[in-house]
């Protein structure tokens, strides 16, 4: 259990208004939690402060050799006006496979969720109430040695921030086109693409990058060997309901675990459909598009929640999918799940966790 010291702001900043567009990821609470790692002496210091700049030396670790994680949360003001997290245990375990990964020290989960749950508290009147509209939750952390060897970090900083946001696609819940990438690859086996580490969004720049300057909102990866199978895509997951079946990658080392992902397919079994996590090959997808069996593709992930897929380009082929209306899955899904998360519907998963 952490001893988390509060020091708050003497100058609280103003809150955006109803109404006002909230976009993702641009505005930031009155206050941050910190905590200091040092070799010897483990996580200590955990504290919540006033939102500013950090200083650190600009040979810090974290600015050469990339030795960093995140997380992405959100908390939801309910329609009872508490405020909830959703499912934040899996989000600590997740950081704890990265950090393993990454060679960054392991948070204990319940300190990991004791923190989100403090900053939230401390600036739960930020939460938004708008339609859609909740407060992302970005834990992460950074190596801070000031050393240019290639070694893991002695000395680390874990901050969580909070940021009020809408939708992740300025198109809402409007059908987004999806680039299939097929010259550059995001992750490989062995690699990190299970981790969530800021390398694997940096590696993913050029293609989205491409994809944007041909009017996609995102690249779809497909695996790093063969270049055949469908892994991710840039910032959600992926599934396909194809010929009645929902069907999505299965976890395999260079995929993201996400939440939602996670989820939506435990909510599909819920629902009675036939849930099939495998491999699917891109000639799969295109022969299924052309055959009329794909009927709907969705992303999954905690900022895009559920977004439709309109479009997918692989090569020479352009699929269209629906009729440029989300889906009736994807809508069931979309309302079961923020349902849940805004205290809308009965939540047999137990999933909703009300910050106290
Ligand atoms: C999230 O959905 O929380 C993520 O971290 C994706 C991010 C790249 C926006």
């Amino acid at each position: 259990m952490l001893n988390i010291k509060i020091e708050k702001t003497t100058t609280p900043k103003e809150k955006p208004k109803k109404g006002d567009k909230l976009g993702f990821g641009h505005i930031f609470t009155d206050h941050m939690f910190v905590m200091n790692y040092t070799e010897g002496k483990g996580w200590h210091d955990a504290r919540i402060v006033p939102f500013s700049n950090i200083s650190l030396s600009p040979a810090a670790m974290v600015y050469h050799y990339g030795q960093e994680m995140f997380e992405g949360m959100k908390a939801y003001k309910g329609e009872d006006g508490k405020a909830y997290l959703f499912r934040p245990d899996m989000n600590a375990k997740r950081t704890n496979n990265t950090n393993d990964r990454l060679c960054i020290p392991r948070i204990p989960e319940d300190d990991f969720v004791q923190a989100v749950n403090a900053v939230v508290d401390v600036d739960r009147d930020w939460i938004p109430e708008g339609e859609g509209e909740s407060l992302y939750i970005r834990p992460f952390i950074i190596a801070t040695d000031e050393f240019l060897g290639v070694a893991p970090s002695k000395t680390y900083l874990f901050m969580i921030i909070l940021s009020p946001s809408g939708a992740y696609y300025a198109s809402g819940l409007a059908p987004v086109g999806i680039w299939i990438e097929d010259e550059y690859v995001r992750a490989v086996k062995g690699g990190m693409g299970f981790a969530k580490t800021g390398g694997n969004y940096a590696a993913s720049l050029i293609a989205q990058v491409k994809a944007h300057d041909d009017g996609y909102s995102q690249v779809l990866w497909l695996d790093g060997v063969e270049r055949k199978y469908i892994e991710e895509v840039g910032a959600m997951n992926i599934v396909f309901k194809i010929n009645g079946k929902i069907v999505t990658p299965m976890l395999n080392g260079s995929i993201l675990p996400g939440v939602t992902r996670d989820s939506v397919i435990k909510m599909c079994k819920h629902l009675g459909y036939e849930v099939e996590e495998r491999k699917i090959s891109v000639d799969e997808l295109v022969s299924a598009a052309k055959s009329g069996e794909l009927e709907e593709v969705f992303g999954t992930g905690t900022a895009a929640v559920i977004s439709p897929v309109g479009k997918l380009r692989y090569k020479d082929d352009v699929m269209v999918i629906g009729d440029g209306n989300i889906g009736p899955v994807s809508q069931k899904l979309y309302d079961t799940l923020t349902g849940i998360q805004w205290g809308k519907i009965d939540d047999p998963m137990g999933w909703r966790v009300e910050v106290k």
